[in-house]
């Protein structure tokens, strides 16, 4: 195991896919952990299987992050219990494909809701106490898809840009003050989110399986990241081809090739 490194990390969507495998590869570095998601059942067994493993603290918090007032009583729930987070792993997240104007809007706005205003609220809630502290990390899960438009996924792409520019001016903005911020930037990466995906149409159904990460591997690149304060990870050579090459192409053409792989799709 890596070396050992310690204090409270608060992952969020921890009950499957990427957050779970975050707060795995957390357990093994020696952090004790406060989990959070909607189903109790998998955080709990998680929770169970990570303390008994790897010797830590596993506190599990079941909710629903878009209830209303959820960040903000997590975060007095977590201050009551004497819980201080000195990780914030902003991972809860979710995905919607297909054409925007069929897509029911509530479910649109909930998304945004999601990805957006709960992972920024968040980060307020836990980013004061860091700076107090003089130390501390975050680590946002945002997306391949956070360097460019992509139709069919367009509120989600567009979130998740937002995710990425959040976290970059943050980072610049708490230099010196012991706090970093990751934006982690997965391709297709093996989780129930994809798998759903695979099976509408849009872009994700053409999806070859070699194009599709290992959820570890995301985690585990992440969290080193995020342990050597590097603000942006893009897991896999090819994904990082494709970050840093969009920006080398005329906008009209990334855009315009993206709505051709999704009429395909
Ligand atoms: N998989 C990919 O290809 C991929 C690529 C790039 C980025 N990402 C990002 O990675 C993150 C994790 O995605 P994933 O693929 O691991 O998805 P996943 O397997 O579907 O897991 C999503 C997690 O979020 C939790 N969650 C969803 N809605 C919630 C709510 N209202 N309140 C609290 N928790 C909620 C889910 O738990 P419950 O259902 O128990 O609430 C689950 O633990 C997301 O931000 C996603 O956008 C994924």
């Amino acid at each position: 195991m890596p070396g050992k490194t310690g204090g409270t990390a608060l992952v969020t969507g921890a009950s499957a896919g990427i957050g779970l495998e975050v707060a795995t590869v957390l357990a093994e570095r020696g952090f004790d952990l406060a989990l959070v998601a909607r189903r109790e059942e998998a955080l709990s067994a998680l929770a169970g299987r990570l303390a008994a493993a790897h010797d830590c603290r596993v506190a599990v918090y079941p909710r629903d992050l878009l209830e209303d007032g959820a960040p903000e009583e997590l975060a007095a729930t977590l201050a009551r219990d004497g819980i201080e987070i000195d990780w914030l792993v902003n991972n809860a997240g979710v995905t919607d494909v297909g054409s925007f104007h069929e897509l029911p809007l509530d479910r649109q706005l909930m998304l945004i809701r999601l990805n957006v205003n709960v992972l920024t609220e968040l980060t307020h809630r836990f980013v004061g106490g860091m700076v107090d502290r003089g130390h501390g990390r975050i680590l946002n899960v945002a997306s391949l898809s956070s360097f460019q438009p992509v139709p069919s996924l367009a509120v989600y792409a567009a979130s998740k840009a937002f995710v990425l520019s959040f976290s970059e001016s943050l980072s610049e903005e708490l230099r010196g003050t012991g706090v970093h911020v990751t934006a982690l930037c997965p391709g297709l990466t093996r989780t129930d989110m994809v798998e759903q995906a695979k099976h509408a149409d849009g872009p994700l159904r053409m999806a070859p399986d070699f194009l599709i990460g290992d959820t570890r591997d995301v985690a585990a690149q992440g969290v080193e990241a995020c342990l050597a304060g590097r603000v942006v990870v893009v897991p896999g050579a090819l994904n990082r081809l494709q970050a840093s090459s969009v920006g080398l192409y005329p906008r009209w053409l990334v855009r315009t090739l993206g709505g051709f792989m999704s009429r395909r799709g």
